[in-house]
């Protein structure tokens, strides 16, 4: 019933918006947890442009721990082709981090490069901690070896859009999470 809604570049649909908050929700209580008690000035919650954005608008709203929020934007892809470990750093973050404790909010772990890119350039800025919560995960894709505390859901090795994450620019504003059609990025 739901395919018949569906834009015709969407194979199916992986997660439902429903099924996404739960999950934010659960994430976002057990950060407010493992957090509980640190300083607003010491806690920064990192969001990786652009896929990052709308789950790092609903996960900070949840964390109940007062914390900063900061971006970063980087960029590793052209459409769907990875250029195997290219990744471009676009915007640093604005605060500084050294002592604090920090939280990298990535929208998906694919190959790993971004990642691990992303740790080795914080953990080099002395952070009190640092821990990444990533909302996917392939498994299947992974070339480098992350570390991710924070974890949403493990999906198949498929390309996904929607809750931030697109093909070509496109595809960030639907409210799930889908699996594009192949044929899409085939063209
Ligand atoms: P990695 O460096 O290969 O782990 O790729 C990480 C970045 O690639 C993510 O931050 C996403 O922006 C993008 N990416 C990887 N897989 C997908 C996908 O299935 N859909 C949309 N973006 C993806
Ligand atoms: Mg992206």
């Amino acid at each position: 019933m739901l395919k018949v809604l569906l834009p015709h570049s969407i194979e199916r649909v992986l997660l439902t918006e429903e099924t996404i908050m739960q999950r934010v929700q659960e994430l976002a209580d057990q950060i407010s947890i493992d957090y509980a008690g640190v300083r607003n000035e010491d806690f920064i919650l990192v969001g990786v442009l652009k896929g990052a954005f709308i789950f790092m608008a609903d996960l900070t709203r949840r964390v109940t721990v007062p914390h900063r929020v900061d971006f970063m934007a980087l960029s590793s892809y052209q459409g769907a082709v990875a250029r195997a470990g290219t990744v471009r750093l676009i915007m640093d973050t604005r605060a500084d981090m050294a002592g604090c404790h920090v939280l990298i909010v990535e929208d998906i772990a694919d190959t790993g490069y971004t990642l691990a890119y992303l740790q080795r350039l914080f953990q080099a800025r002395n952070p009190a901690s640092l821990r990444t919560c990533a909302l996917l995960n392939k498994p299947a894709r992974h070339e480098v070896e992350v570390k991710v505390d924070y974890l949403g859901f493990e999906i198949p090795d498929v390309w996904v859009v929607g809750y931030g994450l697109d093909f070509a620019d496109r595809f960030r504003t639907l409210p799930y999470i889908g699996e594009l059609k192949s044929s899409v990025y085939q063209e």
